[in-house]
């Protein structure tokens, strides 16, 4: 089995910067998410390496994974942050990042985040719909100054994913249809308050082919020059994230230094490039640790019910994806295939299907693979299952980044009217 670089099998027992995982289920418990900033720098420097001298900035899509050691350790790297909600936004600026680092999508800001975001004085706004243009405008003018804007585009590009994971196409709520955009473009040059910033452009997410990139790419230029025939002068051309990593051993990281080529050259003076990875920085950093409780047959077909289930980790379920699953300790014996199950009262809740296993007893640790985007930031606490624990290895250390939630944190803020006192 092909493991991240930082999980090295020692003896027989995974270990991770010299620990072995078996210390770390004891010492924190499971389920727990564990994540190793070293991975998370060698991806970002990935990034670095393959967009050197071309003028790029990166913006990390916090709702990949908006743990504060995380976002801390992002923001101390220099990077910005792409915020979809107040949240969001307020956690971001919390763990370090200035908000002129920060720019805003997302399809249903409230006027509350509107308002947050401009009283900031955040990068740019990434309006989505003509009705938000309209609702930044008013505010913009009632406080006296003028609002940075940026618009979200949807051309009708269909890149190769899940179809969940596909934003930039016909049939999806984001951004602007060409139309559309022309008419955000003409309000913008009639305003006397909207500053457009930039044009941006998400394509969606586990995007493994350069190719709409290039599509993508090509676009963004075109609005580009029909903006400044108009008189505008966007700053920045925003890519978006999406960049694909590889959950089984046959597929490939996202060719990054193939994107690089397609725009390097091609950048109109003064203008900077925005990418805004999450999946591609943080995916394979972090991996989710479990317990194995029982081992059961149901009508001849096996299941290992592990104590990790649907509500940590919804990908499996949501999206049909497949995780890679390895036991901590290997134990010698021919390898049998399994479901391997959570706790929840749903069919869905199958972390591995047909996963294909080594002999497993109740009370084994397993690691669940590839879990550092999207695995805790889509945690839910339904069937009353507290969050798990978080942790962050830092040379040689582990270091708790999240406590695991208790029972009076499960019923917080929930009250029993008088008439049932
Ligand atoms: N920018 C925008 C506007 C986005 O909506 C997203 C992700 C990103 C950037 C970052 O995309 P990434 O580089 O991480 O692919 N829950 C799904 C993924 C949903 C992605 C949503 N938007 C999953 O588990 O695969």
């Amino acid at each position: 089995m092909f493991l991240p670089n930082w999980l090295i099998a020692y003896d027989g027992i995974l270990h991770a910067e010299g620990i072995p995982l078996t210390r770390i289920a004891e010492d924190f418990g499971t389920p727990c998410y564990l994540y190793s900033s070293a991975r998370i720098r060698e991806n970002l420097k990935r990034f670095r390496e393959a967009f050197a001298g071309i003028p790029v900035e990166l913006h990390y899509a916090v709702k990949a994974n908006p743990l504060g050691a995380i976002l801390r350790l992002l923001a101390r790297e220099g990077l910005g942050a792409e915020v979809v909600s107040g949240g969001e936004l307020l956690r971001a600026m919390w763990a370090g990042f200035p908000p002129e680092k920060i720019i805003f999508t997302g399809v249903g800001k409230a006027v509350w985040e509107l308002e947050l975001a401009l009283e900031k004085g955040i990068r740019a706004v990434v309006v989505e719909s003509l009705e938000e243009l309209r609702t930044i405008e008013g505010m913009a003018r009632e406080r006296g100054r003028s609002a940075p804007v940026a618009l979200r585009l949807n051309p009708g590009l269909s890149p190769e994913t899940h179809p969940h994971l596909a934003t930039a196409r016909e049939g999806t709520k984001f951004g602007l249809d060409p139309p559309g955009a022309e008419r955000a473009l003409e309000s913008i040059r009639r305003s006397e308050t909207l500053r457009l910033v930039g044009f941006h452009l998400h394509l969606g997410s586990q995007i493994l082919d350069p190719e709409p990139y290039a599509a993508a790419w090509e676009y963004l230029l075109g609005m580009y020059r029909g903006a400044r025939e108009a008189g505008l002068s966007p700053e920045f051309l925003d890519l978006g994230g999406g960049f694909g990593i590889p959950y089984a051993p046959e597929e490939r990281r996202f060719p990054l230094g193939e994107l690089a080529e397609v725009i390097r050259g091609r950048i109109p003076k003064g203008v900077t490039v925005m990418f805004e990875p999450g999946r591609s920085l943080v995916g394979d950093a972090g991996i989710l640790l479990t317990r194995v409780l029982y081992i059961k047959e149901v009508h001849g077909k096996r299941y290992v019910v592990v104590d990790a289930g649907m509500n940590d980790l919804l990908r499996p379920a949501l999206y049909g994806a497949r995780h890679r699953i390895v036991p901590v300790v290997n134990r010698p014996g021919p390898e049998r295939e399994a479901d391997i199950v959570g706790p929840i009262c749903e069919n869905a809740d199958v972390l591995v299907r047909e996963a294909v296993v080594p002999p497993l007893e109740p009370g084994d640790i397993l690691a669940v693979l590839d879990v550092g985007a999207y695995g805790s930031s889509m945690f839910s606490q339904y069937n009353s299952r507290p969050r798990p624990a978080e942790v962050l290895l830092h040379r040689g250390k582990a270091y708790p980044v999240r406590e695991r939630e208790t029972i009076e944190d499960l019923i917080r803020g929930e009250i029993i009217p008088e008439f049932l006192r």
